[in-house]
């Protein structure tokens, strides 16, 4: 099993927790120190998110976010990682055409990652199985796709009405189809997080799509407590009632996998 203290987490050992249904943990991490206490944690994936241009970067959104940045990130989490599976996400623009996404998943994976992240649909299915035939494990991301804020209108729930939550059953199966290895969903309604995770054999990571999913992922910086700005209901405080972030991170993993996390309150019905 994957959570026996110092197995390696794999891409494959992640198709083995959700067929044995073992919850996935995942939180992100932008630098060594904290990678470190992740690990130790026994958090199962960590993410380097674009979400370093809002946490660390201090901006109001993960466009601006480069190619350099995320290696710079990646390289500095890898060094604190020993268990954890690392998956690094593909920045804004870096993806837009095959070579461009061969380019900058080959920096990610000779940074450190072990898994590169993209967000998008069906437009993303031909570069998906590229980058697989070229041996890279890919994790997919659907729902609220933060590189699309300007074209979503804003930080929204996604797939409410019958049509988009279609389309978005269709891209989880297409993205799958083409050799995801991973899916992550993002501000969804329970009920269409659930039916994606059902359907697919991949395993299926949420984030504000409620409980029935194969695992959960947050911000760091959001499960610490310690983000500014207006708190998004899919996010809780695990530092509340812990006196040291090890605490914290401990509370967090033991939450995603007795599921009491995500509760209602922090759901979208
Ligand atoms: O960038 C990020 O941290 C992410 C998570 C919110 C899933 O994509």
């Amino acid at each position: 099993m994957n959570t026996e203290k110092g197995k390696k987490v794999t891409v494959p050992g992640l198709a083995d927790m959700k067929q044995s249904g073992q919850a996935i943990v995942m939180l992100t991490a932008y630098d060594a120190s904290f990678a470190g206490r992740l690990d130790a944690a026994g958090i199962d994936c960590v993410l380097v998110g674009d979400s370093l241009g809002n946490v660390i970067q201090g901006r109001d959104s993960t466009l601006p976010v480069t190619v350099d940045d995320m290696v710079y990130h990646v390289q500095a989490v890898r060094r604190g990682l020993q268990r954890a599976l690392l998956v690094a996400d593909m920045p804004f623009m870096s993806y837009h055409d095959r070579a461009a996404a061969m380019n900058t998943a080959s920096h990610l994976m000779r940074a450190g990652a072990e898994m590169v992240k993209l967000e998008g649909g069906s437009a993303m299915v031909e570069l998906v199985s590229e980058l697989v035939a070229q041996g890279i494990p890919v994790c997919g991301h659907l729902g609220l796709t933060p590189q699309h804020v300007h074209q979503l209108g804003g930080y929204r729930v996604q797939g409410r009405d019958e049509a988009l939550a279609r389309v978005l059953r269709e891209d989880a199966a297409a993205l799958e189809n083409a050799g995801a290895g991973m899916l992550v969903l993002e501000c969804v309604p329970n009920r269409l997080a659930a039916i994606v995770a059902s359907q697919l054999r991949i395993p299926v990571i949420g984030i504000g799509a409620g409980p029935e999913v194969d695992g959960q992922v947050l911000v760091l910086y959001d499960a610490l407590g310690i983000s500014s700005g207006r708190r998004p209901r899919f996010v809780r405080d695990f530092m509340r009632g812990q006196d040291s972030i090890d605490g914290a991170l401990a509370a967090y993993a033991a939450a995603v996998r007795d599921g009491s996390f995500p509760g209602d309150e922090h759901s979208y019905g």
